[in-house]
């Protein structure tokens, strides 16, 4: 029987309660299709923190990159300042587990009421390939006479020929392998950051050569904002930069219906991977049973898709489209009619009766 090794970090907040329905999901259809899940669990985080003042502890990053894959809940805590438990953990893994991509699926399932009027499921269903080691995140910059009149904050974003090119290259794969519409997109601005998105251009069209069945597109970052919500129908994959990323796949996130099926994976194609629900720790509703579990399940999906389980993958799209078309009157914490456990045990029940062609 075929089995993997999963590193699962609660985490902070909401993490903990969502993650659980996730597993119970994995371990309904990895139990169905025949294949094994070893969880092995982490305490990183805020909590951990708090009580000993250690945030990833020595060996931490050694140990996790012996795993097949790695399950996060969320990171960031109330009591604990913005950034640090957020550089010291989530970035810190990204980049030194070198995942260089943030795949984030923006799809709406039926059933979810779209913010965008007149917008149905076929008309929103693209991915965003954002670039996760480099741009503004890398942290390069300083600051001078800090706390005076004439203190100077520079904040560099860095982009390497190789960062941008193995990206790149990643999205076009990734268009190629999904057959949708054959389209990729490039968000930039090339019209002010002329140094840095003019290296990703120049990259883009270069390796484009290589993939004539693919169609080119480029749009400032300005300007998707726009387009995603007058014509979210026209993206099928879209390729940018570590902030941009950010910052459009949030947006991607609300018009699929919330955070709270808003799935992402951070992808190292030859190490260890990652996958989270997007939305964060949610203090508000912690230990409430009443945030939506689907993201984290989306998550584990995903999770599986990248390890091979494609049919299990499938599955579980299949019976969250179930439970978000027939049962949920919405996505949000404490609005879904069901409560966080009630609506894993849902999609549990799918996974297990479905048919599975
Ligand atoms: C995300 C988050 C993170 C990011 C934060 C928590 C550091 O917003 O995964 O999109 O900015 O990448
Ligand atoms: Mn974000």
């Amino acid at each position: 029987m075929k089995s993997y090794n999963i590193a699962v970090i609660p985490g902070d907040g909401t993490g903990p309660e969502v993650i659980k329905e996730g597993i119970k999901v994995l371990d309904a259809v990895s139990k169905r299709l025949g294949f094994t899940l070893d969880f092995h669990y982490y305490d990183f985080g805020g909590d951990r923190f708090l009580r000993t003042g250690e945030i990833l502890p020595d060996g931490a990053v050694a140990e996790l990159k012996k795993y097949d894959a790695i399950y996060l809940g969320a990171i960031g805590h109330p009591d604990v300042k913005p950034g640090i438990l957020e550089k010291g953990i989530l970035l810190r893994l990204r980049f030194e587990l070198d995942q260089y991509i943030n795949l984030r699926p923006v799809k709406l399932y039926p059933g979810i009421d779209c913010p965008l009027k007149d917008k149905k499921p076929e008309d929103i269903d693209f991915i965003v390939v954002r670039e996760n080691t480099e741009g503004l995140y890398a942290g390069a910059g300083g600051v001078l006479r800090k706390g005076t009149p004439d203190e100077v904050a520079v904040q560099e974003s860095i982009n390497t020929r190789k960062g941008v090119e193995r990206c790149i290259r990643f999205a076009f794969e990734y268009c190629k392998k999904r057959n949708k519409m054959n389209k990729l997109t490039l968000c930039g601005k090339t019209n002010v950051l002329t140094f840095a998105f003019d290296l990703w251009e120049r990259t883009f069209y270069e390796v484009a050569k290589e993939y004539p069945e693919i169609k080119c597109d480029y749009a400032h970052v300005d300007a998707i904002t726009m387009w995603f919500v007058k014509n979210p129908e026209w993206f099928d994959v879209i390729v940018t930069d570590n902030m941009f990323g950010d910052i459009i796949t949030d947006l991607g996130a609300m018009i699929q219906g919330g955070m709270g099926i808003a799935a992402g994976g951070n992808i190292n194609p030859h190490g260890v991977s990652m996958f989270e629900p997007i939305g964060g720790s949610a203090p508000k509703y912690t230990g409430k049973n009443v945030i939506n579990p689907l993201a984290a399940i989306c998550a584990g999906g995903m999770m599986l898709e990248h390890l091979g389980e494609m049919k299990s993958a499938q599955i579980i799209e299949k019976a969250v489209m179930e439970v978000t078309g027939k049962y949920l009157k919405s996505l949000s914490a404490g609005k879904m009619g069901y409560s966080t456990t009630e609506v894993g045990d849902l999609v549990v029940k799918f996974v297990t009766d479905l048919s599975l062609d």
